[in-house]
Order: structure tokens, then C-alpha cells, then sequence
């Protein structure tokens, strides 16, 4: 068959993914008008228009507006019901994904408005479509450590249905250290852990994650290759990286996929995964994930199974589920 048909047909998993990335400029205007809400711009092609970005900040900027017409508990459903459709067309049988619950409280949004249509959707997923989940409670480094304790402290009574933390947002400039308390209050209370790191900031914003966050998988994490020493520790401790080509591509993190370093790294013995972080922004879902990397470094079926293994390794289901998944 062709590569295109295997990387469609292939089951796959995904650990880095953005509930918020994933509103489409159709939904958005739909909810939009439904909830009173004025936009910046007229049209979806208008919108669409503006999805050209030279840095991280200037797509938050983007992102964090998209996000404001979110209100009511149907709202969050419904764009989280949306994925779960679109992801089921490309085999997606697996998802761990971020929600950034201070884009919204912030706003007066209360929190259980939000994580109650994001967990119903992905409950109807799971009975529904067959599709398995872990929710990561995602915190905005931008803002300050007590923000991020307050959002914890929501979030407790919500323990049940959160896998684990994440850190998100503007990255340098707000190392991962800034968060060293809240990190350990969440392990305490039995959250798993994950960072963004080295997408934009240094490897020294790698080496925090791990060291003062603990974390055991990290976002992105591109810039490790700065440091040999860093690249071995990954390898030996066979600690994930959750890549996302296309959103390194139009976040000008690489120039070109065929820049894209997922190939160095295997070649090095690190763990890595292919994901989408924000599929509506970066113009694809999984499969255009895979299909950009595979067309622009000649990747081999054998290259794409082990990626794909490598994502159900990464994840946080139980060894007896990943046996069944792999
Ligand atoms: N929030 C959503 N996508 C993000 C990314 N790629 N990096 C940091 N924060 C984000
Ligand atoms: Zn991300």
C-alpha cells in the first residue's frame, strides 16, 4: 500500500495536543455568534488570513483570542467533541491532551464549566468512538506561581478525572524553576508531570524540567540537541519527547521540515513521538504530521511504526493496555 494509506490505516497515539489548538475557525465563528461574542475579524477566510506566525508569542496571541468566545459547558464540549470526530478519521485510538484552564477562570469562566464539557465529550469518546484518554491540566508559565497554586487547588476536587500537570505558554523567560512548588504540591497529590521545554527556551530549561519538576516526559524539547550531555541522560532514562513538526514548522522553530531533527534524535537512541500541539493553527492533524515528516525526510514504513510504537510507550496507559494498543 502506499505510505500515505499506511500512515492513515496505522493506529496511532497522541501526548501533545492542545484542547484550545484544536478549535477550527468554523467552530469558532459558529460559537462566537451563538454566545454574543465579537471577533477581530469579519470572515473565516480573514481569520484564516491572519494564521501566520514568526514566533511562539505572536500564535498565543492568536490562540488565547480564539479562546475567548468559550462560555458555557456546551461550548467546551462541543469543541472537544469536534477532535474526537476529526481525530477518529485518522485513527487516533489514543489522546492525552492539554487544557489551560486560567485562559478561561481568568476570564470569570468557572473552572468546572470548563472541565466538565471537556470530560463529558471525552467520555462520550471513549464509549462512543473507542477512543482512550488521559487530561492534563496544563499551567501558562506567564503567569505567576500563585495563579498556578490557585488553579491547582480547583482542580483537586477534579483529581479523578486529571491524569497529570503540564506547563504551557510563553516560554523564555519563565523557566521551569519558577513553578518548583506548585510541581511538587501536584506529585503530592499524585498528579503525573510534564513541561514544555526547549521549543524556544534553552536546554537549561530541559534540564529544570527534569531536575526541579521531576517531570517525566518532555514537550517539544528540540533544543537538548545543544547539549551532548543532555542527549545522553535522555537517551539512558528513555525519557519521551513529544515533537510536533508542523507546529515547529509555522512556529519557525525549524525553517523547513526537512530541517526537522525527529530523525537526528532516533538516531541518537531518544524516545520520540509525533504529535499535532494545535492542529487548527498549524494546518494538520496526526496524519499530516506524519505524511510532512515522511515526505520530507524520506522516512520508511519501519520509521513510522517505530514512531508510533514510540508513542504508545511514552503514554500513560498501563503496560497491559499499551500490549493490547501496540
Ligand atoms: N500553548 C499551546 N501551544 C503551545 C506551544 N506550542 N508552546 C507553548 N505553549 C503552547
Ligand atoms: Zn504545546
Amino acid at each position: 500500500i502506499s505510505i500515505e494509506k499506511f500512515i492513515e490505516e496505522i493506529p496511532k497515539a497522541e501526548l501533545h495536543l492542545h484542547i484550545e489548538g484544536t478549535f477550527e475557525p468554523e467552530l469558532l465563528f459558529e460559537i462566537a455568534k451563538r454566545n454574543n461574542k465579537k471577533i477581530k475579524y469579519s470572515t473565516i477566510a480573514d481569520l484564516k488570513n491572519a494564521y501566520r506566525f514568526n514566533n511562539l508569542q505572536e500564535f498565543l496571541d492568536i490562540y488565547y483570542a480564539g479562546a475567548n468566545v468559550l462560555i458555557e459547558e456546551k461550548d467546551f464540549y462541543d469543541l472537544t467533541w469536534a477532535y474526537l470526530i476529526k481525530i477518529h478519521t485518522q485513527n487516533v485510538v489514543h489522546t492525552e491532551i492539554f487544557f489551560d484552564p486560567q485562559t478561561h477562570t481568568d476570564r470569570g469562566i468557572p473552572f468546572n464549566t470548563v472541565i466538565k464539557g471537556i470530560y463529558r465529550a471525552l467520555e462520550d469518546g471513549k464509549n462512543k468512538l473507542g477512543i482512550t484518554y488521559k487530561l492534563i491540566l496544563s499551567f501558562l508559565r506567564h503567569l505567576d506561581e500563585a495563579s498556578a497554586f490557585n488553579t491547582l487547588k480547583e482542580a483537586l476536587p477534579y483529581k479523578k478525572w486529571i491524569s497529570g500537570v503540564g506547563l504551557d505558554s510563553s516560554e523564555v523567560g519563565n523557566p521551569p524553576s519558577k513553578f518548583e512548588r506548585v510541581f511538587a504540591k501536584a506529585k503530592e497529590e499524585g498528579f503525573l508531570t510534564v513541561a514544555h521545554a526547549g521549543e524556544e527556551g534553552p536546554a537549561e530549561y530541559i534540564w529544570e524540567a527534569l531536575d526541579i519538576l521531576k517531570v517525566t516526559r518532555i514537550d517539544h524539547g528540540n533544543r537538548c540537541l545543544e547539549d551532548d550531555k543532555l542527549v545522553q541522560h535522555l537517551a539512558k532514562l528513555k525519557i519521551p519527547l513529544t515533537l510536533c513538526p508542523l507546529s515547529n514548522l509555522e512556529l519557525k522553530v525549524v525553517s523547513d521540515l526537512k530541517d526537522h531533527p525527529i530523525i537526528k534524535m532516533m538516531d541518537k537512541g531518544l524516545l520520540v513521538t509525533v504529535n499535532s500541539d494545535d492542529p487548527a493553527y498549524f494546518g494538520g492533524y496526526m496524519n499530516e504530521n506524519y505524511l510532512g515528516i515522511t515526505k520530507a525526510l524520506d522516512l520508511s514504513k519501519k520509521q513510522i511504526t517505530e514512531l508510533v510504537k514510540n508513542s504508545f510507550k511514552a503514554s500513560w496507559l498501563t503496560s497491559k493496555e499499551k500490549e493490547e494498543k501496540i
